[in-house]
Protein backbone atom coordinates (compact mmCIF):
# COMPACT_ATOMS: atom_id res chain seq x y z
CA UNK A 1 0.00 0.00 0.00
CA UNK A 2 1.08 3.70 -0.63
CA UNK A 3 -0.30 5.52 2.29
CA UNK A 4 0.23 9.12 3.43
CA UNK A 5 -0.46 10.33 6.62
CA UNK A 6 -1.39 14.01 7.04
CA UNK A 7 -1.77 15.75 10.40
CA UNK A 8 -0.59 18.58 12.53
CA UNK A 9 2.61 18.58 14.50
CA UNK A 10 2.24 16.04 17.52
CA UNK A 11 -0.76 14.40 16.26
CA UNK A 12 1.12 10.90 15.91
CA UNK A 13 2.02 10.43 12.77
CA UNK A 14 5.20 8.80 13.50
CA UNK A 15 3.80 6.83 16.43
CA UNK A 16 0.97 4.90 14.38
CA UNK A 17 3.63 5.40 11.15
CA UNK A 18 5.63 2.31 12.92
CA UNK A 19 2.47 -0.01 13.35
CA UNK A 20 1.78 0.54 9.51
CA UNK A 21 5.28 -0.52 9.10
CA UNK A 22 4.87 -3.46 11.79
CA UNK A 23 1.37 -4.89 9.64
CA UNK A 24 2.42 -3.87 6.10
CA UNK A 25 5.68 -4.46 5.95
CA UNK A 26 6.48 -0.89 4.03
CA UNK A 27 8.62 1.60 4.44
CA UNK A 28 8.74 4.88 6.46
CA UNK A 29 9.34 7.59 4.69
CA UNK A 30 9.72 10.60 7.02
CA UNK A 31 11.53 14.11 6.25
CA UNK A 32 11.67 15.35 9.87
CA UNK A 33 13.34 11.90 10.65
CA UNK A 34 15.54 11.87 7.53
CA UNK A 35 16.61 15.83 8.00
CA UNK A 36 17.31 15.00 11.87
CA UNK A 37 19.51 11.78 10.98
CA UNK A 38 21.67 14.12 9.23
CA UNK A 39 21.89 17.75 11.57
CA UNK A 40 24.98 19.10 10.31
CA UNK A 41 23.80 19.05 6.20
CA UNK A 42 24.29 22.27 4.13
CA UNK A 43 22.38 23.24 1.67
CA UNK A 44 22.56 25.74 -1.28
CA UNK A 45 19.76 27.28 1.22
CA UNK A 46 21.79 27.21 4.20
CA UNK A 47 21.26 24.58 7.03
CA UNK A 48 17.82 22.78 7.47
CA UNK A 49 18.57 22.43 10.71
CA UNK A 50 18.21 26.32 11.40
CA UNK A 51 14.85 26.36 10.28
CA UNK A 52 13.83 23.58 11.80
CA UNK A 53 15.17 25.00 15.05
CA UNK A 54 12.71 27.97 14.48
CA UNK A 55 9.65 25.50 13.53
CA UNK A 56 9.91 26.90 9.69
CA UNK A 57 9.53 24.29 6.50
CA UNK A 58 12.72 23.56 5.17
CA UNK A 59 13.10 25.28 1.73
CA UNK A 60 10.93 22.38 -0.93
CA UNK A 61 14.10 21.27 -3.57
CA UNK A 62 15.57 19.77 -0.24
CA UNK A 63 12.82 17.93 0.88
CA UNK A 64 11.63 16.64 -2.25
CA UNK A 65 15.25 15.20 -2.91
CA UNK A 66 14.59 13.29 -0.14
CA UNK A 67 11.59 11.94 -0.58
CA UNK A 68 12.32 11.19 -4.36
CA UNK A 69 15.08 9.34 -3.20
CA UNK A 70 13.33 7.13 -0.99
CA UNK A 71 10.47 6.49 -2.83
CA UNK A 72 12.71 4.87 -5.84
CA UNK A 73 13.64 1.84 -3.74
CA UNK A 74 10.19 1.53 -1.94
CA UNK A 75 7.53 -0.64 -3.02
CA UNK A 76 4.86 0.45 -0.50
CA UNK A 77 5.52 3.09 1.93
CA UNK A 78 4.48 4.92 4.63
CA UNK A 79 5.05 9.48 4.23
CA UNK A 80 5.16 11.04 6.81
CA UNK A 81 5.81 14.74 7.23
CA UNK A 82 5.48 15.20 3.73
CA UNK A 83 4.10 16.78 1.55
CA UNK A 84 3.65 20.30 3.94
CA UNK A 85 2.32 22.27 0.98
CA UNK A 86 0.70 22.56 -1.98
CA UNK A 87 4.12 22.69 -4.07
CA UNK A 88 5.24 19.77 -2.35
CA UNK A 89 1.79 18.10 -2.80
CA UNK A 90 2.20 18.57 -6.63
CA UNK A 91 5.38 17.11 -6.62
CA UNK A 92 4.57 14.14 -4.83
CA UNK A 93 1.56 13.94 -7.74
CA UNK A 94 3.94 13.59 -10.17
CA UNK A 95 5.92 11.29 -8.59
CA UNK A 96 3.67 8.35 -7.49
CA UNK A 97 -0.36 7.98 -7.04
CA UNK A 98 -1.28 7.27 -3.20
CA UNK A 99 -4.01 4.56 -1.89
CA UNK A 100 -5.23 6.77 0.91
CA UNK A 101 -4.29 9.88 2.60
CA UNK A 102 -5.57 9.73 6.57
CA UNK A 103 -5.91 12.74 8.31
CA UNK A 104 -5.06 11.74 12.00
CA UNK A 105 -7.15 14.93 13.38
CA UNK A 106 -6.29 16.61 16.93
CA UNK A 107 -7.36 20.16 18.97
CA UNK A 108 -4.47 21.97 19.45
CA UNK A 109 -4.27 22.10 23.38
CA UNK A 110 -4.00 18.20 23.25
CA UNK A 111 -1.36 18.70 20.69
CA UNK A 112 1.15 20.73 22.38
CA UNK A 113 0.42 19.05 25.52
CA UNK A 114 1.97 15.80 23.49
CA UNK A 115 5.01 17.58 22.18
CA UNK A 116 6.21 19.45 24.86
CA UNK A 117 5.96 15.95 27.03
CA UNK A 118 7.85 14.17 24.71
CA UNK A 119 11.12 12.86 24.98
CA UNK A 120 13.02 10.70 22.57
CA UNK A 121 15.76 8.17 23.18
CA UNK A 122 18.89 9.24 21.67
CA UNK A 123 19.99 5.63 21.05
CA UNK A 124 16.62 4.11 19.52
CA UNK A 125 14.91 7.12 18.28
CA UNK A 126 11.74 5.26 20.30
CA UNK A 127 9.57 8.32 21.68
CA UNK A 128 8.33 8.63 24.77
CA UNK A 129 5.73 11.33 26.85
CA UNK A 130 6.62 12.65 30.31
CA UNK A 131 2.50 11.84 31.07
CA UNK A 132 1.47 9.17 29.08
CA UNK A 133 4.54 6.98 28.17
CA UNK A 134 7.72 6.75 30.29
CA UNK A 135 9.66 3.62 29.92
CA UNK A 136 10.55 1.46 32.92
CA UNK A 137 13.86 0.88 32.38
CA UNK A 138 15.29 3.24 34.79
CA UNK A 139 18.72 3.88 32.27
CA UNK A 140 16.19 4.19 29.51
CA UNK A 141 14.95 7.30 31.28
CA UNK A 142 17.70 8.86 32.30
CA UNK A 143 19.11 8.98 28.36
CA UNK A 144 15.61 10.67 27.60
CA UNK A 145 15.83 13.75 25.65
CA UNK A 146 13.68 16.66 24.36
CA UNK A 147 13.22 17.35 20.74
CA UNK A 148 15.32 20.74 19.92
CA UNK A 149 11.64 21.83 18.52
CA UNK A 150 9.78 20.59 20.97
CA UNK A 151 9.79 23.57 23.34
CA UNK A 152 6.31 25.38 24.35
CA UNK A 153 7.64 28.84 22.40
CA UNK A 154 8.49 26.66 18.74
CA UNK A 155 5.23 24.52 18.99
CA UNK A 156 3.66 27.35 19.01
CA UNK A 157 5.10 28.55 15.56
CA UNK A 158 5.06 24.46 14.55
CA UNK A 159 1.47 24.61 14.81
CA UNK A 160 0.74 28.24 12.79
CA UNK A 161 3.17 26.84 10.10
CA UNK A 162 0.86 24.01 9.84
CA UNK A 163 -2.65 25.48 10.02
CA UNK A 164 -1.00 27.92 6.96
CA UNK A 165 0.63 25.95 5.02
CA UNK A 166 -0.35 22.33 5.45
CA UNK A 167 -4.01 22.34 6.18
CA UNK A 168 -5.21 23.50 2.49
CA UNK A 169 -3.68 20.11 1.68
CA UNK A 170 -6.90 18.40 3.42
CA UNK A 171 -9.28 20.27 0.62
CA UNK A 172 -6.42 19.33 -2.12
CA UNK A 173 -6.79 15.46 -1.41
CA UNK A 174 -10.38 15.70 -1.03
CA UNK A 175 -10.82 16.71 -4.72
CA UNK A 176 -8.88 14.09 -5.53
CA UNK A 177 -11.33 11.59 -3.30
CA UNK A 178 -8.51 10.18 -1.38
CA UNK A 179 -8.96 11.82 2.45
CA UNK A 180 -10.43 9.73 5.17
CA UNK A 181 -10.64 11.27 9.02
CA UNK A 182 -9.35 9.51 11.92
CA UNK A 183 -10.20 10.92 15.43
CA UNK A 184 -6.57 11.26 16.59
CA UNK A 185 -7.37 12.54 20.35
CA UNK A 186 -7.80 8.88 21.49
CA UNK A 187 -5.17 6.57 22.90
CA UNK A 188 -2.81 4.69 20.01
CA UNK A 189 -4.52 1.83 20.21
CA UNK A 190 -7.74 3.08 19.77
CA UNK A 191 -6.73 5.35 17.11
CA UNK A 192 -4.69 2.32 15.25
CA UNK A 193 -7.89 0.26 15.36
CA UNK A 194 -9.63 3.15 13.24
CA UNK A 195 -6.91 3.86 11.11
CA UNK A 196 -6.83 -0.05 9.84
CA UNK A 197 -10.09 0.26 8.56
CA UNK A 198 -9.87 2.49 7.32
CA UNK A 199 -6.71 1.60 5.34
CA UNK A 200 -8.16 -1.81 5.14
CA UNK A 201 -11.01 -0.05 3.35
CA UNK A 202 -9.28 1.99 0.75
CA UNK A 203 -6.90 -1.06 -0.47
P1 LIG B 1 8.54 16.44 11.73
O1 LIG B 1 9.59 15.62 12.32
O2 LIG B 1 7.75 15.93 10.61
O3 LIG B 1 7.61 16.92 12.93
P2 LIG B 1 6.04 17.26 13.01
O4 LIG B 1 5.22 17.20 11.78
O5 LIG B 1 6.06 18.58 13.67
O6 LIG B 1 5.44 16.10 13.77
P3 LIG B 1 5.99 15.39 15.06
O7 LIG B 1 7.04 14.43 14.70
O8 LIG B 1 6.31 16.41 16.11
O9 LIG B 1 4.66 14.69 15.54
P4 LIG B 1 4.00 13.31 15.10
O10 LIG B 1 2.71 13.60 14.43
O11 LIG B 1 4.96 12.41 14.40
O12 LIG B 1 3.63 12.74 16.53
P5 LIG B 1 4.33 11.60 17.41
O13 LIG B 1 3.85 10.27 16.95
O14 LIG B 1 5.79 11.81 17.50
O15 LIG B 1 9.15 17.86 11.24
C1 LIG B 1 10.04 18.59 12.02
C2 LIG B 1 10.56 19.79 11.24
O16 LIG B 1 11.29 19.33 10.09
C3 LIG B 1 9.52 20.74 10.66
O17 LIG B 1 9.10 21.69 11.60
C4 LIG B 1 10.28 21.35 9.47
O18 LIG B 1 11.18 22.32 9.91
C5 LIG B 1 11.08 20.18 8.96
N1 LIG B 1 10.37 19.41 7.93
C6 LIG B 1 9.99 18.10 8.01
N2 LIG B 1 9.32 17.74 6.89
C7 LIG B 1 9.28 18.82 6.10
C8 LIG B 1 8.72 19.09 4.83
N3 LIG B 1 8.06 18.13 4.15
N4 LIG B 1 8.85 20.33 4.30
C9 LIG B 1 9.52 21.29 4.95
N5 LIG B 1 10.07 21.11 6.17
C10 LIG B 1 9.95 19.89 6.74
O19 LIG B 1 3.65 11.89 18.82
C11 LIG B 1 3.95 13.07 19.55
C12 LIG B 1 3.93 12.77 21.06
O20 LIG B 1 2.63 12.38 21.48
C13 LIG B 1 4.86 11.63 21.50
O21 LIG B 1 5.37 11.93 22.76
C14 LIG B 1 3.93 10.41 21.57
O22 LIG B 1 4.39 9.48 22.52
C15 LIG B 1 2.62 11.05 22.00
N6 LIG B 1 1.44 10.39 21.41
C16 LIG B 1 1.31 9.91 20.15
N7 LIG B 1 0.06 9.42 19.96
C17 LIG B 1 -0.60 9.63 21.12
C18 LIG B 1 -1.94 9.35 21.57
N8 LIG B 1 -2.85 8.75 20.75
N9 LIG B 1 -2.29 9.70 22.83
C19 LIG B 1 -1.37 10.31 23.64
N10 LIG B 1 -0.10 10.59 23.29
C20 LIG B 1 0.28 10.25 22.05
ZN1 LIG C 1 6.99 12.65 13.73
Amino acid sequence: PRILLIGPPGAGKGTQSKRIVETYGVEHITTGDALRANKDMETEFGKPREYMDKGELVPDPVVNEIVVAALEDAEGFVLDGYPRNEAQAEYLDDQTDLDIVALLDVGRDELVKRLTGRRVDPETGENYHVEYDMPTDEAVRDRLEQRDDDTEEVVVDRLDVYDENTKPLIEFYEGRDLLTRVDGDQTPDEVWHDLRLAIEDAL
